[in-house]
C-alpha cells in the first residue's frame, strides 16, 4: 500500500546519499585510475611485484625498466632532477654499441593500446658527460608489443639537444590509429646507436597518459572513471582510509606533498605495500569531484598512525597547523598564503568543502578524545560552515576496537557527524533494516549527520558467525556475489529510510587492480586490458540505488521478509520508485495499491536463482541488472485508469 500525494508524509532524500570511497589500496590509484602509464617512473620506489611474492615496499630501484640493445642501466644517486626526485637511471651506451639502444618500461603489468592520442614527456641530461655541447640527438619514442616485434605507434624527436648542465623536459605526442590485441606492450625510448655510442644520459620522471577522463592533464583512466560517473555518486570520500594515516607518522600522507608540479611530489610508501607517486594527489581529489559534480568528503591526518602512535597533546598544535593550511590551500581565497598557490597551480576559484573528516577509523587508537577536543573546536570556529565528520564513538555501534581499558565513548557534536564503517556479513546485514531508525532518539542527539564511508560484505556466513579480518582469505570472497548485494542492499534501505541522519554512504574498498591486491572483495576489479573490467555485483547494487533516487520517500506498507523496500518519489517528474530486496529464495508475487493512479510501469532487476552468482574476470556477465517483462510487471490492467504518472520498480533477489 503506497502513499505517494500526502506530502506531509513526504521526508526529503539525502542528496548526495551515494558515493565513493578511494584510498590507494590494491593499486586502485597508481597502476589504477591515475591514467599514467608509465611505472616507476621517477625510480623512487619499487612493490610492484606480483601476488605471489611478498609485499615489501622499497625505495630507490629500476623495477619495471629494461635496457634495449647494447645498453647498460643503472640506478644513479649524484644527478637529482630535484629535491623531490633525487634518483634518475644512467642510460650507458658503449663505444662499440650498434643498432636501437634505449629502455622501456613494462607499465603497471602491461599498458592498454588502443587508437588515441597519447602525450608523454621525460627529463634527460647527460651532466659531467664527453657528449659534445653542441651535438643534437634523435630520440624515438614508441609503444611496441612485449611479445612480437610489433611498434604500435612510434614518433621521432629529431635533431634534440641533451643539456650537459642541466636537465631538459622531452615533450612529445603519440597519434596512435591501432588496437592492440592484448596489453602486453611496453613504452620505449630509443637511439641510434652511431649517434650515441660511448655516451652516457641520465633519464629522470618519465610520464605517458592516454586520454583522459574528460581531458583532464594528469587524469583520471577513462573507462574506470566512467564506470564510477555511471553511479552518479554524490560525493567521494578521500584519501582514506588508512592510507592517509601511514604506517608511521613519517610516512602519512602529506597533502603539501602532493601538490604541484609533478617533479615536486616526492611521493611515499603506501599504507597498503606498495609506492605512491602521489600524481594523485589534493588538487586531483578535488577536480575529479568537479568532473563527476559530487562534493568532496575530505579526510584530514589527525596525529594517528598505524603502528598506534599518536601525536602527544603538547604537539597536537602541528597536527591542527597542518590541517588548517590544508583547509587555506582548498578554501581560502588568493590573498592568503595557501589560496595564492592553489591559484598558481591553476585553480584561483576556491573548491567547494562541506564535509570534512577529522582521522580514519580512530577507535583503533586510545587518544582520539584529546585529539579530537584539540582539533575539533578550533576547525569549526575557523570554519563553521563545514560540517566535522569524527571517526570514533562508541564500542556498540559500528566497532571500537582499540583495547583502551574500560573503553572510551566520544560524543558525537552538535553540528558534526560521525562516520560508522561496517565489514560484514550477510547475514549482519539482513539484521540492519531499521539499524538507524532509532538513534538519534535514543541517544539525544538532535542535529547530526551519520555517514558510512566504508561499508560491504567482507566476508561470507561461517558456523562462527563472526568476521574474522585477518586469516584465511578464502572466506573472503575474491568478487562480490549476489548475496554480498542483497546485504548490502538492506544497507541501503536503512539509510535511504532515514535521510535526515544518514547522508552519506560508500561501499569500499572501490578499486582493485588484479595483479596485486591485498584485500578482496572491491567494488570494481580491474587490470591494464580495459576489456577485461569486472563490475561486480555489489556494482549493479550500486548501480540501481544511485540511479533511481527521487527527492522524497514516501510511506509504502507491507508485510516485510522476505521483502524489504523503500519508495521514493521525484517531485519534478512524477516518478516513484519502489526499491525491493528480496532476501528470500522465491519470486514474491506482488500486489502495489496506490493512493493515485500510474500510467506505465517498469523494472529492472538483479537477479538468479543462485545467491552466490559472480561476476569476474572469467565471466564478466554472469550476473547484470536486466529489464523486467511481461507478466514480471504489474499488467496494464492491473492499474488505475486515471493513471497518470510512471513507476519504476527495482529489486535485487535471490528467487
Ligand atoms: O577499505 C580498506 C580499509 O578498511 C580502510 O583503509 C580502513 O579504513 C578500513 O579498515
Amino acid at each position: 500500500s503506497i502513499t505517494t500525494q500526502d506530502k506531509s508524509k513526504w521526508n526529503a532524500t539525502a542528496p548526495n546519499l551515494y558515493g565513493l570511497m578511494f584510498e590507494d589500496i590494491d593499486h586502485s590509484g597508481d597502476g589504477g585510475i591515475y591514467a599514467e602509464l608509465i611505472a616507476n617512473r621517477a625510480f623512487s620506489g619499487g612493490a610492484i611485484t606480483g601476488n605471489d611474492n611478498p609485499i615489501e615496499p622499497y625505495q630507490s630501484t629500476l623495477d619495471r625498466w629494461v635496457p634495449i640493445g647494447d645498453t647498460q642501466i643503472a640506478l644513479d644517486l649524484y644527478h637529482p632532477l630535484s629535491d623531490a626526485l633525487p634518483n634518475s637511471m644512467a642510460m650507458t651506451f658503449p663505444a662499440n654499441a650498434t643498432g636501437r639502444v634505449g629502455v622501456l618500461n613494462t607499465g603497471f603489468w602491461g599498458m592498454d593500446v588502443s587508437p588515441q592520442t597519447y602525450t608523454g614527456s621525460f627529463w634527460i641530461n647527460a651532466v659531467n658527460q664527453t657528449y659534445p655541447p653542441n651535438n643534437t640527438t634523435d630520440i624515438t619514442v614508441d609503444l611496441r608489443s612485449n611479445l612480437t616485434s610489433d611498434i604500435w605507434v612510434n614518433t621521432t624527436i629529431s635533431n634534440y639537444h641533451i643539456g650537459t648542465f642541466r636537465y631538459s623536459q622531452v615533450n612529445f605526442t603519440l597519434e596512435n590509429n591501432v588496437t592492440a590485441p592484448n596489453a602486453n606492450n611496453t613504452f620505449a625510448i630509443t637511439f641510434d646507436a652511431s649517434q650515441v655510442a660511448g655516451q652516457t644520459f641520465y633519464l629522470s620522471l618519465t610520464s605517458l597518459f592516454p586520454e583522459t577522463f574528460k581531458g583532464r592533464p594528469n587524469g583520471l583512466r577513462k573507462d574506470l572513471a566512467e564506470a564510477f560517473y555511471d553511479l552518479k555518486p554524490g560525493f567521494l570520500r578521500c584519501p582514506g582510509g588508512n592510507n592517509i594515516e601511514g604506517n608511521s607518522i613519517a610516512q602519512r600522507w602529506k597533502w603539501y606533498e602532493t601538490i604541484g608540479p609533478l617533479e615536486n611530489r616526492p611521493g611515499r610508501i603506501g599504507t597498503w605495500g606498495y609506492w605512491n607517486t602521489d600524481g594523485l594527489g589534493l588538487m586531483e581529489y578535488l577536480d575529479w569531484c568537479e568532473d563527476m559534480e559530487m562534493i568532496p568528503l575530505l579526510a584530514v591526518y589527525d596525529g594517528y598512525s598505524l603502528d598506534h602512535t599518536s601525536y602527544p597533546l603538547e604537539f597536537m598544535d602541528e597536527v591542527l597547523d597542518e590541517i588548517l593550511a590544508e583547509l587555506e590551500f582548498c578554501l581560502g581565497d588568493t590573498s592568503t598564503k595557501w589560496g595564492a598557490k592553489r591559484a598558481e597551480y591553476g585553480h584561483p576559484e576556491p573548491y567547494n568543502i562541506t564535509y570534512v573528516e577529522i582521522g580514519n577509523e580512530d577507535m583503533f587508537s586510545c587518544t582520539y578524545t584529546y585529539r579530537l577536543n584539540y582539533l575539533y573546536p578550533a576547525l569549526k570556529k575557523a570554519y563553521p560552515n563545514i560540517r566535522f565528520i569524527q571517526t570514533q564513538y562508541n564500542e556498540n555501534a559500528g566497532g571500537g576496537y582499540a583495547d583502551c581499558g574500560e573503553g572510551i565513548t566520544v560524543p558525537i557534536r552538535d553540528g558534526g557527524g560521525w562516520d560508522a564503517h561496517h565489514y560484514e556479513t550477510p547475514s549482519f546485514y539482513l539484521d540492519t533494516f531499521n539499524y538507524w531508525d532509532n538513534f538519534e532518539a535514543e541517544n539525544n542527539f538532535t542535529d547530526i549527520e551519520i555517514v558510512l564511508g566504508e561499508y560491504s560484505v567482507f566476508q561470507l556466513d561461517t558456523s562462527t558467525g563472526y568476521v574474522n579480518y585477518s586469516d584465511p582469505p578464502e572466506i573472503h570472497p575474491a568478487y562480490p556475489e549476489l548475496i554480498s548485494a542483497i546485504g548490502e542492499g538492506i544497507y541501503m534501505l536503512s539509510a535511504e529510510r532515514n535521510p535526515s541522519l544518514v547522508t552519506l554512504m560508500s561501499y569500499a574498498p572501490s578499486l582493485q587492480n588484479l595483479n596485486l591486491y591485498v584485500w578482496t572483495p572491491n567494488m570494481i576489479v580491474f587490470q591494464a586490458q580495459h576489456n577485461l573490467t569486472v563490475l561486480t555485483a555489489s556494482y549493479w547494487q550500486q548501480h540501481l540505488f544511485a540511479n533511481f533516487r527521487g527527492t522524497h520517500t514516501v510511506p509504502v506498507e507491507g508485510e516485510l521478509n522476505p521483502l524489504y523496500w523503500v519508495g521514493v518519489v521525484d517531485e519534478s517528474s512524477g516518478a516513484f520508485y519502489l526499491k525491493i530486496v528480496n532476501t528470500g529464495n522465491q519470486t514474491v508475487p506482488l500486489t502495489l495499491n496506490f493512493d493515485s493512479g500510474y500510467y506505465s510501469v517498469n523494472g529492472t532487476t538483479l537477479q538468479s536463482e543462485d545467491p552466490n552468482v559472480y561476476n569476474s574476470v572469467d565471466n564478466l556477465h554472469a550476473i547484470e541488472p536486466r529489464m523486467l517483462t511481461g507478466s514480471e510487471l504489474p499488467q496494464p490492467g492491473n492499474l488505475p485508469s486515471n493513471a497518470t504518472t510512471p513507476v519504476t520498480m527495482v529489486s535485487s533477489s535471490a528467487a
